[in-house]
């Protein structure tokens, strides 16, 4: 199934954000692809707030992933400094998935290591706006 939505400011990302914030529930694997600046950390701030989080949710680029409270435990992963599926593995990501929405920037490099049923997320710039496609 994909789903195609042109984002043209800030708001129609929130708006975005919560929309998706209610499908997620824990064990989800939420993939957010796209060049630097497309919108990915906006998005799961925005995404994270519609989930009950109240604290400042950050870029996690240089501590690679971030843990946050709110309806369910959030992990928010950018693994865009990592090289090598090794690295990931290092992470543990397998064992973390269960019991927490997870959020991934950069992800593919860890394209094997995400369940079957991970939500990928597209962002792209079109002109002056963004467009993001939704593949389940
Ligand atoms: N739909 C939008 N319209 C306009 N600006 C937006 C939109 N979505 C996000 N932005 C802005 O774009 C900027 C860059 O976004 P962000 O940091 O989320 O990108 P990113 O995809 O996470 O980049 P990186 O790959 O470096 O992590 C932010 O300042 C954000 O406010
Ligand atoms: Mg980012």
């Amino acid at each position: 199934m994909q789903e195609e939505r042109i984002l043209k400011s800030e708001n129609d990302t929130i708006e975005f954000a919560k929309q998706f914030a209610p499908k997620l529930k824990k064990g989800d694997v939420v993939a957010l692809y796209g060049e630097l600046g497309t919108g990915k950390t906006f998005f799961t701030q925005q995404l994270c707030k519609f989930l009950g989080v109240r604290e400042n949710v950050s870029s996690p680029s240089y501590v690679l992933m971030n843990e946050y409270m709110g309806t369910c435990v959030i992990r928010h992963l950018d693994l865009y400094r990592i090289d090598t599926a090794e690295e990931v593995l290092e992470l543990g990501l397998y064992d973390l998935y269960e019991d927490a929405i997870t959020i991934i920037e950069w992800p593919e490099i860890a394209e094997g290591m995400m369940p079957e049923n991970t939500i990928h997320i597209y962002f792209e710039f079109i002109n002056s706006d963004r467009r993001v496609k939704i593949r389940k």
